[in-house]
């Protein structure tokens, strides 16, 4: 049995004693700066996540299975991995969708402990939500019905187990939805195999190169990885491609840059929630955890045989600086393009009212909270009246010791006003799902929810930070 409280308690500190099931033992080492040897920076090649096949397909719906395990990856050359991933695999399969038609999904949970699945930026109903309140017992399965009723946008499923989000999500448990829709293919901008998704994030393993986790313990989840491959390098023909870039990280953020100098252009046309109005043109882009960004680059601008590497300059030293290496081939022919309007501008209108929400550490206890309090299902946070605009004005007060937060919210996107007063730009300025919130800073939000009453959950998104109490839920009323 896991003990949900245990998490809690330990708070800050390391939380090796709640670990899951067959990997207590593993939670228990020294903090060495590196357990195993990874290897030299772009030495393997990367590769994508397969896609899913539906088991039936209607006139309306595409029906998918999948089950829940535990397996083992190839993270690093040679290794064999444990992980718990869907269908086994890490990242998981790839859910192709679009927009209109009907995704159902069966999730059967094969391990031993419960999980719960949550479509992060999908707005579909409470109970299709991955509510923590609704988790699959182990043994049993679960039906999740997406309507797909937004625009084309790059989502991501993963775990939302009440506590244990965090240590979950970080053995495995995340994998890309990809909804695409008539207007996106229209504009005729790079697809197919010139359309390839990224998952970013980092990770920590012990000498055996099982996955290592400890609460909150980011300072040492040093080895970074793309789609599960560490440091991995692409080679890409000289032509345009539409890169999804996805901060899959619990803790970790990524301020991404092309090659060296101050960074080659990149195109950015989509934010969390979908395209941008009209295409940007940006040498770095910020992702805190979970948010995602798409980006156009064309490497016809490279010479053939040129390598171009995909900086982080959040990193602190060689291991964390280097996401991935682009190894640019011989040009080809390239009939993608990038319009300059792209998608809808998402516009949530007048508000009616304004609130505040703060996130901070109680240093007494030594808990995550959300306006003073830490995560409670059976409670209900605020009300919100469904299509009415509201103000949310959201607080980081950490500046003593300082802790990065972002905001989450389900069920619907939100339009960023202002980070501390300034407007934000760039894909920020797009349809949103998550945000970063600076430390003692604040960033104000356009909030509405069109569509089901019920309830949906907020949170920060560094996930050790939710998975020890830093999340609430708000109850969408008539
Ligand atoms: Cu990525 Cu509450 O979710
Ligand atoms: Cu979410
Ligand atoms: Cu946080």
């Amino acid at each position: 049995m896991l003990s949900r409280r245990g998490v809690i308690r330990l708070g800050a500190v390391a939380a090796g004693a709640a670990a899951l099931p067959g990997t207590a033992a593993i939670g228990r080492r020294g903090r060495a700066w590196a357990d195993v040897t990874a290897p030299p920076p772009f030495s393997v090649p990367l590769s994508v996540p397969e896609t899913a096949v539906p088991v039936r397909r209607t006139a309306t719906t595409d029906y998918y299975d999948m089950t829940i395990r535990d397996g083992a990856a190839e993270i690093l050359p040679g290794v064999s991995t444990p992980i718990m991933g869907y269908e086994g695999r890490f990242p998981g399969p790839t859910i192709r969708a679009e927009a209109g038609r009907r995704v159902v999904v069966r999730q059967t949970n094969a391990m031993t402990h419960e999980t719960v699945v949550h479509l992060h930026g999908g707005l579909v109903a409470p109970g299709q939500d991955g509510h923590p309140a609704d988790a699959i017992a182990p043994g049993a399965d679960r039906r999740y019905v997406y309507g797909n009723r937004q625009p084309a946008a790059t989502l991501w499923y993963h775990d939302h187990s009440h506590h244990m989000e965090a240590e979950m999500v970080f053995r495995g448990l995340a994998g890309f939805y990809l909804l695409g829709d008539r207007r996106e293919r229209r504009l005729g901008l790079p697809s197919g195999r010139y359309d390839v998704p990224l998952m970013l994030r980092d990770a920590r393993f012990d000498e055996q190169g099982r996955l290592l986790f400890e609460m909150d313990d980011f300072r040492y989840r040093n080895t970074l990885l793309v789609n599960g491959r560490p440091q991995p390098y692409l080679r890409v023909a000289g032509r345009k491609y539409r890169l999804r870039l996805l901060n899959g990280s619990n803790e970790r953020y990524f301020t991404l840059r092309l090659g060296e100098g101050d960074g080659d252009a990149m195109t950015v046309i989509a934010s969390d929630g979908g395209l941008l109005p009209a295409p940007v043109t940006a040498a770095s882009v910020t992702l805190s955890p979970a948010e995602r960004v798409d980006v156009v680059v064309d490497f016809a601008r490279y010479r053939p045989g040129t390598r171009v590497v995909l900086h982080n300059t959040d990193g602190t030293d060689d291991a964390t600086t280097s996401v991935m290496r682009f190894d640019v081939g011989h040009r080809v022919p390239d009939f993608s393009r990038v319009p300059e309007r792209l998608g809808r501008a998402h516009d949530l209108g007048e508000a009616v009212a304004t609130r505040d929400i703060a996130m901070n550490l109680d240093l007494s206890t030594g808990r995550f909270v959300i306006d003073g309090r830490t995560f409670d299902m059976d409670r209900v946070d605020m009300r919100i009246k469904r299509g009415e605009t509201e103000i949310w004005r959201v607080h980081n007060r950490d500046v003593q010791p300082s802790v990065p937060h972002n905001f989450h919210v389900h069920g619907t996107h939100f339009q960023v006003l202002d980070r501390n007063g300034r407007p934000v730009t760039g894909h920020e300025a797009g349809r949103k799902d998550t945000v970063a919130v600076p430390i003692g800073g604040d960033v104000r939000l356009k909030v509405r929810f069109d569509r089901y009453l019920g309830r949906y959950l907020y949170h920060c998104h560094l996930l050790d930070h939710s998975s020890m109490g830093m999340m609430a839920q708000a109850e969408v009323i008539a």
